[in-house]
């Protein structure tokens, strides 16, 4: 059982003096946990490895109410990591955001950070553009800012083995740290390896004649504002399929109901959605389990024996609840298990050939198996689970170490709320396909917007907790701006919402200036999704041009860069008049690709090197003029 955390979070710096102890911060910036759970390993490990150190795990939102305090609490830290991810076009996510810039802003000061010695380990993925751009960012300001770096910044890689990536750079900072946080007498270097303990909740099962109430409670509205940590649950009003019948996949368009809980959005915004696994997939999970679905339980963060797990693990649900609402939930089954998950289902593992091989797959020695048989066969919590039977861990085990939290899933909103002030619009493709292991996989909140039950339909509908994320991807303040879109497949999103403000503003009387859509998708016949509406949008004036750039039409693939270079002239003649660039879609592929178009139409048209017109690339995006809403 991990020592409780020493420190919390109001105790002054006065104490540490007094107690002879030594503060240690470990901040983290996470969008879908991961950072989090790094940040509170490596707390484990130091505070087991040195007696000497006070350590403390901050979320960087909860850091400082405003920025005159950022600057007040940082000039105590002596000695902090940084567990930072990088998300869509190169951001810091959510919680890291206002830390973040503020941080960067703040670069025209004079050193003032050389009390503090850091690290930092960034979270990210090298198929993206800005891999860790923003671990690297904190890395050099930091440094810039005057702090001592004590180990080289460690570059996480999730498209490959990211836990093997923390292990490395864990294992440098070792050396580093004996050396700052060992006592002078200790002589004996931690001989025998650190081993994580396995978190556990302490489980309750209820009666189950008890009120099952708190399966909602805990989700019920009456915030005065809604966030990722507080959604609000709304009505499904409208659902219906997008592609026309000769289509062999599925797009979604889904309209939530916000009328009277107070949620307001803005044109460009996204919205979080909390969808549940499907009836299938919660059934197997309790079967694996080996426990009832109506099980009506609880899990709480205290030991049996008093001690607390303290804050690093606050329970995933609150209450009460059923097996089968806490797996449908809060549970995320079908990604591929981490490394620490298969130590924790080794370790409940009765038949011991199981729980060998399972140890075998986590350690160093089963690295090349671990990426061959979980990661490149996109093997799923489930199917892991299903080929060790033996390992049947208990519920709070399952839900503080095999099953990771389930995330919300983000989508840009496809309304204006000057067109439709009482719903959200999503446009969502269903992510549906077989694995390298032949099972069929159902991506799930796709699957749950899929089977959404509507109020158009039925009085009983689909009801999901959501949030309004802002965004700064926004049409330019003056109407009369020229725009240029690039939208192919559900990265139409945005400019629908877009399309639907100009009409608003153009009933109002507003002039609007110029606007093109390069749309992309296969086949006219089959996933040309809102063509009506765009050819409205077109007649009306809101639109002036509509660029369709099908794929598997004609005998070569033709993609929006393409048509992009045949209108190039005229884009860059709007551009160079001011006009806005804005992209939203795939980032590894179609973004990247159009990014490079963009530069050689720059070259041609402008008639200069390469580099020259990176720089003005550069400059368009620093104007917030060339703005990505990617993923
Ligand atoms: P494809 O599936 O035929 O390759 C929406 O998904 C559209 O974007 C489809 O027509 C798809 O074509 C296309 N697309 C795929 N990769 C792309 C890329 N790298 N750049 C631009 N469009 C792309």
């Amino acid at each position: 059982v991990p020592k409780p955390l020493s420190l919390k979070d109001d105790e002054g710096d006065e104490d540490f003096a007094a107690s002879g102890k030594k503060k240690v911060t470990v901040f983290f910036g996470t969008q879908t946990g991961t950072a989090e759970g790094f940040a509170k390993a490596l707390a484990e490990e130091i505070k087991a490895r040195y007696e000497k150190a006070a350590v403390k795990v901050v979320d960087l939102d909860d850091y400082a109410a405003d920025d005159e305090q950022y600057e007040e609490k940082l000039k105590k830290e002596t000695l902090s990591f940084f567990m930072v991810a990088t998300y869509g076009d190169g951001e810091p996510t959510d919680n890291a955001a206002r830390f973040y810039k503020w941080f960067i802003e703040g670069n025209e000061r004079a050193p003032w950070l050389q009390q503090l010695t850091y690290g930092v380990f960034g979270l990210g993925n090298r198929q993206y553009e800005h891999f860790n751009k923003v671990g690297k960012v904190l890395d050099e300001e930091l440094s810039k800012q005057g702090a001592k770096c004590l180990v080289p910044i460690g570059l996480g890689d999730d498209d490959q083995c990211i836990e093997d990536d923390f292990a490395a750079w864990r294992e440098l900072l070792w050396p580093e740290l004996d050396q700052l946080l060992k006592d002078e007498d200790d002589t004996t270097t931690p001989s025998t390896p650190y081993k994580a303990a396995i978190p556990e909740y302490r489980v309750v099962i209820h009666d189950l004649s008890m009120t099952s109430e708190a399966n909602i409670s805990h989700m019920a509205n009456g915030n005065a504002s809604y966030d990722i940590h507080h959604p609000c649950r709304v009505n499904v009003a409208v659902q219906r399929e997008l592609h026309k019948p000769e289509s062999d996949r599925s797009c979604i368009h889904l309209e939530f109901d916000i009328s009277g809980t107070g949620i307001i959005y803005e044109t460009g915004d996204h919205v979080g959605v909390y969808a549940e696994n499907c009836i299938e997939i919660v059934e197997e999970a309790a079967k694996l389990l080996g426990q009832p679905l109506d099980l009506l339980f609880s899990i709480h963060t205290d030991n049996v024996d008093g001690t607390s797990l303290g804050s690093s693990l606050p329970p995933p649900f609150p209450g009460p609840c059923t097996l089968h609402t806490a797996l449908a939930r809060y549970a995320d089954l079908l990604n591929p298990p981490k490394k620490a998950v298969l130590v924790a289902l080794a370790a409940h593992a009765t038949e011991p050939s199981e729980a060998e091989r399972l140890k075998f797959l986590s350690s160093p020695q089963g690295k090349d198996e671990y990426s061959q048989w979980i990661v490149a066969s996109q093997r799923s919590l489930l199917e892991v689970m299903a080929e060790f039977p033996s390992a049947k861990p208990p519920l709070g085990v399952f839900f503080a170490a095999v099953a990771p939290r389930l995330q919300p899933r983000y989508y840009s909103i496809s309304s204006s709320p000057r067109f439709a002030s009482h719903m959200v619009h999503v446009t969502c493709a269903l992510v549906y396909g077989p694995t390298p292991t032949g099972r069929i996989h159902k991506g799930v909140c796709s699957t749950w917007f899929k089977n959404a039950v509507p109020m158009e339909k039925s009085q009983d509908c689909s009801l999901a907790p959501i949030f309004i994320r802002q965004s700064n991807f926004k049409l330019p303040a003056d109407p009369q701006i020229p725009i240029v879109m690039v939208g192919p497949g559900t990265g139409l999103a945005p400019f629908r919402g877009f399309l639907q403000e100009r009409m608003a503003l153009k009933e109002d009387g507003v002039q609007l200036g110029p606007a093109l859509l390069f749309f992309g998708c296969r086949n006219r016949r089959m996933d040309f999704i809102y063509d009506d509406e765009l050819r409205n949008f077109v007649e009306e004036g809101v639109l002036s041009e509509l660029i369709v750039a099908f794929s598997r039409e004609g005998p070569q693939k033709e993609y929006v860069q393409h048509k992009m270079m045949d209108k190039a002239a005229n884009i860059w003649s709007l551009i160079s008049r001011g006009g806005y660039l804005y992209v939203c879609g795939d980032a590894k592929g179609m973004a990247r690709d159009v990014h490079r178009a963009l530069h050689v139409l720059i070259e041609q048209q402008e008639n200069v090197e390469s580099s020259k017109a990176e720089a003005m690339v550069k400059q368009l995006q620093m104007d917030g003029r060339y703005l990505r809403d990617v993923w």
